[in-house]
Parts: structure tokens; C-alpha cells; sequence
């Protein structure tokens, strides 16, 4: 039984592929086009899978694809009607859905009439709940998709029992937290795609000034019988002129969402470039506290309408770390599980599992308990790349030292240079899967240097410089450093940092000493584990920070891309299967 899963024609297209109920690979589309956040087809995700899977196209039972275009008719007829225009828009990359089969068999350079694969649409948010509940390894548990928009729904919830999830409702369009926040990003200034990381950051820094008007922004009150909020629409424009996402096989934009009056009552919004004042700090944090109580609240009535202790969540607000940090605290939920793609590439995974859990009724027996589905490369392979690097001259001539190492080696002399304030390129094994890199695509530095995060910008990253770096902590010691000890395997919980340990671990310690940690597991990520142990050994810190290893592109997928970063950038080694790469 192979499924292939399917995102296409939407942010962050991707694919997946479950053999027998198990997953065995899955990608984003941009780590292979380098266009990040590509909303294209699939095509090289999909050639992918199937290459790791093993199997030829006529091989596959199913293809899932992540959208049903059937869901909520009555809702889009009622839009399409009001705005035209839109229904306009949507009616573009609806057409390619009809054609799913005729694509897949295109990009696996096969007749369609040849594949007997059966195709079928998931809704949304349906796959995103998917996405999390059926990999989880949680028997049941209390389900929550929270998001900008998917098949004309921003907000879904349910429980799931073994094999099966019960869907009990929804929020559709134009009622959404993500466009809220999406909304607030652009009024700040920052109109790209997947910003909102940036106004999280941000928020911070300042003060929750503008709660009183925020509470209208997005309403809570008087609905305590099952998960539900409101925007206050005058704020808005998307219910009158649509949502205007478009792409052009590259990355989404996202229309203007906010309204006059919204910057009637907080004041002319910031133009992207100007200087970041107090009231933008103050304008974030608001932003982020009312977000954080509209999880939050979400998450409580949802407690209440089940009273399951387990809690599976996934959609693009799922990302806000900050905001899933406090569920501990502030619901009665004890355990929780987010997909490492929680966002719309994590849809490709989600509906393969649909299929095979919810529509077939196939018994669950797989975990996603790491983030390490992208492709692998031998030492052979990277031997191969670095040699043809230095036939072209690349490396040649310029200082570099290549030495190749065995695998406690290597991690001990990466660690030494941690140690010694370098900052390292450091690829290993399978590629992640979704926005985060946990270890095997990552540059990594030593944390208790304060100057790190500004040496990582000034030579690396050039981001904001408000945004935090993470901070990558061996499970077994995460109690010692933070106020929550759950494990956070794919960097989506922020703790506070104990205040003894904030000086010892300065560059990956947010202004208001949080961290967005990473934890380590020795078994589903050892090469990782065995470096962060070496700095350990050698300086009593279980830390490293851990940024992802890029520069303003998608995440390095091959050692290519990796060579070329880091000759590209000031890092000053790369650790690349077992070579150490040192510019000297
Ligand atoms: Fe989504």
C-alpha cells in the first residue's frame, strides 16, 4: 500500500509518501527549486519520494491531495456571489485540481492511463488535523487545526480515537486568527510571505499597550460553549475584496488585509524599511497577547467539550511558539503534540494519513517522533562534491583545510570549535522536513557569547535584529535551564529561561528571557546529540544555538548548496558528513 500525499497549488507545496502505514519521506518543494515557500506543483518532491520509497508511479495505490474543493460550497457561493472577483481568483488553481493524476504521472515522466492510483481529496484542515493526531502516538487526544484560510476555513477542531478522527466544527472565512495576524504583520511594515516570525520576535520588546483595542480586533466574549472567536471586521478588508493570495509558480503574496480604519485607530501603519519605534514594539506585543488568549481560549473550550488530557494541534498559528508555550500553564492540557510541519507542507503527510487511517480504516502504527524525512548523501557523494568544487577552483587557492574524520571525531573537533567562538555549517544525514532545521541543515555557535547573535547577522543571516537564535539543549538536561522540562523535539514551544542560567547561555536568550528550544534525543538524532554532548564535556553547557543553515534562501538541501553557503558567507567551518571544512 503506498500513498502518495500531496500540497500543491498553495504556500509551501510538498509531498509525502506512507508505505504500509509508515512514513518514509517527505519534502518541501522549495528546498529543491530554491524558491521558498514555492506554491507550485510538487514535481521534484514527488520524484523524491518515490525514488526513496523505492517504487515505480504504477506502483502507487493513492494520491492524496490536500484541498476538496466540494468543502463549504454553500459559503463560497454566497462569496462569489458578493465578490465576484474572488471566486475568480480561486477558480485559477481549482482547475489544476482535476488534473492531479495527469500531473503526478508528468513529473514521474509516465502515462496517467498507466497508474491505477486511486485519487483523493482532503480538505484542508481535515489533513492538518491528520497531520498531527495520526503521527502523534497519542490513543486519543483533543484536536485543534488553527490557520489563516484552507478550503474556505480558517479554524477546525475534533477528537481523535485510534484510527479515526471526529470532526465537530469549524470557522469559515472571513473569521480567522491567522489573517489577523498576518493583517498586524503587514501593518508593521512586513509584507512577505511567513513574516509573522519576525512581529513574534518583535513583541517582546514591547509593552501590550493597545490590549483595550485589540480585544475589538479579534472578539472572545460571551462564547464558551464550544471554540469560537470574531474579527471585528471594520478592521479588515479581505470580506470585501477577498483573500488575494497569488503566486506565480514561486513564492505566495498576500494582498492587503487591513483597513483604513484600523489605521484610524492605531495610527498610520509603518513603511517597510523605517525605523521599528516603541509604539511597533507595543503594537507587537499587543498583537501577540491577543493572539496568545485567543489559543488560548480556543484550547480551553476545546478541553471543556472533551476532557482529554492529550492535545494534537497543527496550521500555520501552531508556528507561534510563544503562544504553545503557555499551554502548559494556562490550560489544563498535560501533553502536547505539534508536527514538525505544522504549516501547509505538513498537509502532504496529513493526507496520505487520512487515507490510510480515516478513509481505509488501517490500524495506526507509525510515530513521527523526528523531523528527518528530506534526502540523504553519502560521504562517497560528498567527497565527490567537494572534489568537483576544487577542479572548479572554488576551493582551491583560497586557505581551506578538508579533513575527514570518523563520527566521534568529528563531532568532538566541531565542538572544539564551538568552543573557541567559530561558527560552523554543519550537515548531517536526512534533510528535515518543515521550516525549522533541527540539527542535520543547521549553523551552529556557542551560546554563552552574547556577541554571537549580532556576529551571526553581521556574516550570515542579515536578519532583523530584534529576532532571536534558538537554542539546541540535550533533552535529559532541559529541566536544569527552563521552567518546563516537556520535550520541545521540533522547536516549537518557548520556555523561560531559569534566571540563574540566562548569563550562561546570553545569544540563543530572547530580551525577555524565553528561549524557542530545541530538544535533543540521543536516539532520533544522534550525530546531533553526540555534538551538543562534546560541548558539554568540554564546557559544562548542554547548549548550542542553532539557526538554520541558509542565507536568505530555502534551508541547503544538497552539499552543494551546502559548499557554496558557506564559501558564499563567513562561516568559518563546515562540518559535512564526515568532513571538516576549515577556512584557515
Ligand atoms: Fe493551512
Amino acid at each position: 500500500m503506498y500513498i502518495l500525499g500531496i500540497n500543491a497549488y498553495h504556500a509551501d507545496a510538498s509531498a509525502a509518501i506512507v508505505c504500509d502505514g509508515r512514513l518514509v519521506a517527505a519534502a518541501e518543494e522549495e528546498r529543491f527549486n530554491r524558491v521558498k515557500h514555492c506554491a507550485g506543483f510538487p514535481s521534484r518532491a514527488v520524484r523524491y519520494c518515490l525514488d526513496e520509497a523505492g517504487i515505480k508511479p504504477q506502483e502507487l495505490t493513492h494520491i492524496a491531495i490536500a484541498r476538496d474543493t466540494r468543502a463549504r460550497l454553500d459559503k463560497k457561493i454566497l462569496y462569489a456571489l458578493k465578490i465576484p472577483q474572488m471566486a475568480l481568483r480561486r477558480m485559477g488553481p481549482q482547475g489544476k485540481f482535476l488534473t492531479i493524476k495527469a500531473e503526478v504521472a508528468k513529473a514521474l515522466d509516465t502515462d496517467p492511463r498507466r497508474m491505477a492510483a486511486e485519487v483523493t481529496r482532503v480538505e484542508h484542515h481535515k489533513a492538518h488535523l491528520a497531520s498531527s493526531f495520526f503521527v502523534s502516538g497519542f490513543g486519543e487526544a483533543a484536536l485543534l487545526s488553527v490557520d489563516g484560510l484552507g478550503d474556505f476555513a480558517s479554524t477546525m477542531w475534533g477528537v481523535g480515537k485510534d484510527n479515526a478522527m471526529t470532526i465537530a466544527g469549524a470557522i469559515a472565512f472571513p473569521h480567522s486568527l491567522g489573517f489577523f495576524y498576518t493583517a498586524i504583520t503587514q501593518y508593521l511594515g512586513f509584507w512577505k510571505y511567513g513574516d509573522e516570525y519576525k512581529v513574534m520576535g518583535l513583541a517582546s520588546y514591547g509593552q501590550p499597550e493597545f490590549k483595550d483595542e485589540f480585544a475589538r480586533i479579534v472578539r472572545l466574549e460571551g462564547q464558551q460553549r464550544k471554540p469560537r472567536f470574531n474579527l471585528g471586521l471594520d478592521y479588515f478588508i479581505h470580506h470585501k475584496v477577498g483573500s488575494q493570495i497569488s503566486w506565480d509558480e514561486g513564492a505566495p503574496v498576500v494582498g492587503k488585509l487591513y483597513s483604513n480604519y484600523l489605521e484610524k485607530r492605531l495610527g498610520a501603519a509603518r513603511d517597510a524599511g523605517s525605523a521599528v519605534e516603541e509604539r511597533h514594539q507595543n503594537i507587537a506585543s499587543s498583537l501577540q497577547a491577543r493572539l496568545e488568549d485567543s489559543v488560548l481560549s480556543l484550547l480551553n473550550q476545546l478541553y471543556r467539550l472533551y476532557g482529554v488530557k492529550k492535545l494534537c494541534m497543527a496550521g500555520g498559528v501552531a508556528f507561534n511558539c510563544v503562544a504553545n508555550g503557555l499551554i502548559f500553564d494556562k490550560t489544563p492540557f498535560e501533553e502536547v503534540y505539534i508536527p514538525p510541519a505544522a504549516g501547509d507542507a505538513g498537509l502532504a503527510v496529513g493526507a496520505a494519513f487520512y487515507v490510510n487511517h480515516q478513509i481505509l480504516g488501517r490500524a495506526r502504527s507509525f510515530t513521527m517522533d523526528h523531523a528527518f524525512w528530506g534526502p540523504q548523501y553519502t560521504n562517497e557523494r560528498i567527497g565527490q562534491a567537494l572534489n568537483r568544487k576544487i577542479i572548479a577552483g572554488r576551493l582551491s587557492g583560497c586557505g581551506l583545510r578538508i579533513t575527514e574524520l570518523s563520527d566521534e571525531e568529528i563531532a568532538r573537533e566541531t565542538a572544539m570549535r564551538i568552543a573557541d567562538g567559530k561558527v560552523i555549517g554543519w550537515f548531517q544525514g536526512r534533510m528535515e522536513f518543515g521550516p525549522r532545521a533541527l540539527g542535520n541543515r543547521s549553523i551552529v555557535a556557542d551560546p554563552r557569547r552574547a556577541e554571537m547573535k549580532d556576529i551571526l547577522n553581521s556574516r550570515i543571516k542579515h536578519r532583523e535584529p530584534f529576532r532571536p537564535f534558538a537554542p539546541s539543549i540535550l533533552e535529559e538536561r532541559v529541566g536544569d535551564y527552563f521552567d518546563h522540562s516537556y520535550p520541545s523535539p521540533f522547536m516549537l514551544m518557548t520556555y523561560r529561561v531559569k534566571p540563574g542560567k540566562r548569563s550562561e547561555i546570553p545569544a540563543p536568550t530572547h530580551v525577555d528571557g524565553t528561549g524557542r528550544l530545541q530538544t535533543v534525543n540521543r536516539e532520533q538524532n544522534p550525530s546531533y546529540w553526540r555534538l551538543v554532548s562534546e560541548f558539554e564535556r568540554l564546557t559544562g553547557v548542554p547548549v548550542v544555538l542553532n539557526t538554520s543553515f541558509n542565507e536568505n534562501e530555502p534551508v541547503v538541501r544538497a552539499p552543494e548548496e551546502a559548499i557554496e553557503c558557506f564559501l558564499r558567507t563567513r562561516m568559518d567551518v563546515l562540518t559535512i558528513g564526515n568532513y571538516l571544512v576549515e577556512k584557515v
